[in-house]
């Protein structure tokens, strides 16, 4: 028995010693120390052994094994060592290689604009307010002075919801919003950018929904002279410091009086091109004193509060900035449109 063990310790070592795979190591593992594998099997065989020969049979036994498991042990370790060797060569990192660049978009001229002309405002101690899209009859005209059926109504073909909501067709809405909010306190100074929708047919200058810039101050005091002034210094910010603005009678249901501004011609400071149709001026938004029905909708009594209020078209203003020649280009999502904005 003894030499069956060293027949088989002999064996088992020379096997192990030449393996190189994991896989097969394991395999020789449990064919020599498995449940029912050769040493086990050996041993099974003590029973008919006699009492003396037990103990030494026994203890050879167990140096065959000691022997066995030592070499598997080390053999694994060889193995796993490797393994982590592998591993880190094949998830190397080659930290020296360039970069891959992801595609960078621009933010929408739309926005650049809406962002722009909110800093200004802001710098001039304005907030920024909103107002829901679709709205009541109410305060998309009724509060404005435009009772129903008034013919004022037909500047704004609308789309009508039911019979009381509708597509809010300005920002001036949230003029009233914001006064009855205020609850009478002064001063208000708000712009509200936000989109309109018009019934009109698309085409190189019009689109049924659009963007508008509202701005509103109510306060003690408040005079023409204050909207020109704020005007004159908006548009020096937005389009450049020699830029002069020009006020000319208009009507809005909403202000008395009602005024037109025109920019002077950024282009040609002036003198006259295709972009200003050789006048020298370009049109820019409407303005005016808020009207006492308004102020009282809004809760303010006219006898002690005034106030402007102006209105102007984002697109507008974007397309006559950047030289955009169709408003149907914001709305295409066309990547290489928008990436002209870049950095502008
Ligand atoms: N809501 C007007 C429009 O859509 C623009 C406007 C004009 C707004 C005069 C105003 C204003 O606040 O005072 O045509």
């Amino acid at each position: 028995m003894k030499e069956k063990l060293e027949a088989l310790k002999a064996e088992a070592l020379a096997k192990l010693q030449e393996v190189s795979d994991p896989q097969v190591l394991n395999d020789l593992r449990v064919k020599y120390l498995g449940k029912k594998g050769e040493l086990t099997e050996v041993l099974r065989g003590m029973g008919s052994l006699s009492a003396e020969e037990r103990p030494v049979i026994g203890q050879v036994a167990n140096i065959v094994r000691g022997a066995i498991e030592e070499i598997i042990g080390t053999k694994q370790e060889v193995f796993q060592q490797q393994e982590t060797q592998n591993r880190l060569q094949a998830e190397k990192v080659d930290v020296t290689l360039p970069g891959r660049r992801l595609p960078q978009g621009g933010i929408h001229p739309l926005s650049r604009v809406v962002q722009g002309i909110e800093d200004i405002f802001i710098g001039m101690g304005y907030r920024v307010a909103e107002g829901p899209e679709v709205e009541t009859d109410y305060y998309n005209f009724e509060a404005l002075n435009l009772p129903k059926n008034h013919p004022a109504r037909d500047m704004q073909d609308s789309f009508y919801l039911t019979e009381d909501l509708l597509m809010r067709t300005q920002t001036s809405p949230v003029q009233i919003r914001t006064m009855q909010a205020m609850k009478g306190e002064a001063p208000v100074k708000i712009i509200c950018p936000g989109k309109v929708f018009r019934r009109d047919d698309d085409d190189a200058t019009h689109s049924f929904q659009f963007h508008q810039i509202e701005g509103l101050v109510i306060g003690r005091n408040i005079r023409m002279s204050d909207l020109k002034g704020t005007l004159q210094q908006f548009v020096q910010e937005m389009f450049g410091p020699s830029t002069g603005i020009r006020l000319r009678p208009s009507f809005f249901p909403f202000t008395e009086p009602s005024v037109e501004v025109d920019v002077s011609c950024f282009k040609c400071g002036g003198e006259g091109c295709r972009l200003c149709k050789q006048s020298g001026w370009l049109e820019i938004l409407g303005a005016g004193m808020v009207h006492p029905n308004v102020l009282r909708m809004g809760g303010y009594d006219p006898e002690e509060f005034s106030g402007f209020a102006f209105g102007m078209g984002v697109e507008r203003i974007a397309m006559l900035k950047y030289g955009i020649d169709d408003i149907r280009h914001f709305y295409n999502n066309d990547m290489s449109f928008v990436k002209q904005f870049k950095g502008l």
